[in-house]
């Protein structure tokens, strides 16, 4: 068995998706008494050095997580070095991922969604939908859990 000691999530802009996931796995490991590293990144440097998206500070905040002082970085070389696993929250983030040269970069939907892409919320209309993606991130991070790190 590969023990698992570090996670890191890469979404496009890390300000909506991967802040979300980077949460979850704090509040889980957390819970199961285990001292994983975790930290979020995107595959873009547009929102470098900002907060979370204002919805995901909500949908967090609705589940009693607070990400208000996170802060966007975006993903270097030396992560892949860094971290036992590697998670994509979408297809395109796996593709810029590979072309930056990591070898081995696994889709977060490919734990109990059928590697569905998580939606990017950052297209989305207002709050609705940040429900939706919550969940899916929250249930593919207990799959993880009980597939890589709990067995
Ligand atoms: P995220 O969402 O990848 O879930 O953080 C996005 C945030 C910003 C942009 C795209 C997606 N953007 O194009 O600026």
């Amino acid at each position: 068995m590969n023990q698992i000691n570090s996670i890191l999530f890469v979404c496009l802009g890390n300000i909506c998706r991967s802040p979300l996931a980077e949460a979850i796995t704090r509040n889980m490991a957390t819970k199961y008494s285990l001292d994983i590293k975790c930290d979020s990144a995107g595959t873009g440097s547009w929102h470098v050095g900002e907060a979370p998206c204002e919805n995901s500070q909500i949908v967090a905040k609705n589940n009693n997580l607070d990400i208000s002082n996170y802060s966007a970085r975006q993903v270097t070389k030396d992560d892949f070095e860094q971290f036992d696993i590697i998670i994509g929250l979408d297809k395109s983030n796996i593709d810029n991922l590979i072309k930056m040269g990591c070898k081995d970069p696994i889709l977060l939907g490919s734990f109990g969604y059928n590697d569905q892409d998580v939606p990017d919320p950052y297209f989305f209309d207002g709050f609705e939908g940040f429900d939706k993606v919550y969940i899916m991130i929250e249930d593919c991070i207990s799959k993880i859990f009980e597939e890589k790190i709990l067995n």
